[in-house]
């Protein structure tokens, strides 16, 4: 089959189109014609500094759509030839992806297969931050970084479909404004965010802050939030040292800090995550969310859509087309 890997970390032209084994699934997997896949900033940290890649070379991809092609032991419930949308642990840039069964997915009703490739990672994890994690109520205020790309699109909606009293996105450039507005943000600041959210919210700051950067821009989340109010740390984009907060951080106003990964919470707590992605796959089905896909690439012009990405010039979600 074809597949594109990396055989050292780099710049997206380490991504080499070769030729590699029909995976075969294990116990509880099964193997997928991949129709579609979608790709994810850890993809580019995966090739940039080695995130979580267990060894070289390495076939990158978190995420597929497409059709079942095989079974593995004990596997119940699915059948060859079924349509699904599918978590992976790497190995998606490929024809041929395995997947375990509880991050295996029928489509959701009235989703094709090149919108259900938006959905494994983003959807459940955009869920999580505002829902499950980020416990947002009616009426609070939320400040999201990164508001116009794949996770900050689908947490607009959300948090607008949950009531949010206002929602605020930060981007790095201007060219992204309009894209946050039209997915759910009431307002979008470029670059720099604590003056603007101490002004928009009356100097009270906000209830919510989610916050994928790490580093500078986490303590200046912190720093945002009102009395009560809930940090939400998901991912290290500026790949600082990894963050510690304490006391002196915690106790003048009583807020709090928590954490989010999806891909820890396949392994560590797989029923949770699969309960979780079908409370965020109905929000699919009953219209609350679209994710727009901006840019489809071949599979073997992964190096394009990491390009892409990677100039941080990305709205929406940026798919590969595999055997569609
Ligand atoms: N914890 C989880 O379970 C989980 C799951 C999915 C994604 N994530 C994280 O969520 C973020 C978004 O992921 P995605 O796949 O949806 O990608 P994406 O948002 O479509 O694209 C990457 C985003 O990262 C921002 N960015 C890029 N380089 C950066 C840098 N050096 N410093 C700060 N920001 C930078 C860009 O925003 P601007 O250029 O506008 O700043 C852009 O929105 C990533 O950090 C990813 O690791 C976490």
């Amino acid at each position: 089959m074809r597949a594109v890997e990396f055989q050292e970390y780099g710049g997206p032209e380490v991504l080499r189109a070769v030729t590699a084994e029909v995976p075969e699934p294990g116990p509880g997997q099964v193997s997928i014609d991949v129709a579609y896949t979608g790709v994810n900033f850890a993809d580019l940290k995966a090739r940039a500094e080695g995130y979580r890649v267990p060894r070289l070379p390495y076939v990158p991809g978190l995420e597929v759509s497409g059709r079942i092609r095989a079974l593995g032991a004990g596997v119940t419930g699915l059948a060859v030839g079924q349509e699904v949308a599918a978590l992976t642990e790497g190995g998606a840039y490929a024809e041929v992806a395995v997947a375990g069964t509880t991050t295996v997915f029928p489509l959701p009703a009235g989703v094709d297969l090149r919108t259900a490739a938006t959905l494994p990672t983003v959807l459940p994890t955009a869920y999580a931050l505002i829902h499950t994690v980020g416990r947002l109520q009616p009426g609070e205020t939320v400040l999201v970084q990164g508001a116009a790309g794949g996770v900050g699109t689908v947490a607009g909606r959300l948090a607008r479909a949950a009531g949010a009293g206002a929602v605020y996105g930060v981007v790095s450039s201007a060219a992204k404004v309009a894209h946050a507005k039209e997915h759910g943000y009431d307002e979008v600041f470029v670059g720099a965010f604590q003056d603007p959210v101490r002004q928009a919210t009356g100097g009270r700051g906000v209830d919510l802050v989610l916050d994928p950067v790490g580093g500078e821009t986490l303590r200046a989340g912190l720093a945002s939030l009102a009395p009560f109010g809930r940090l939400v740390s998901f991912g290290n984009a500026g790949s600082a040292e990894p963050w510690t907060v304490g006391q002196p951080e915690l106790y003048p106003l009583g807020i709090s800090v928590s954490g989010f990964s999806i891909l820890t919470l396949a392994r560590t707590a797989p029923a949770e995550l699969r309960r979780l992605s079908e409370q965020a796959f109905a929000k699919v089905v009953d219209g609350t969310v679209s994710l727009p896909v901006t840019a489809e690439f071949p599979l073997a012009d992964a190096a394009g859509a990491h390009r892409l990405m990677g100039t941080r010039t990305s709205t929406g979600k940026l798919l590969l087309r595999v055997h569609a």
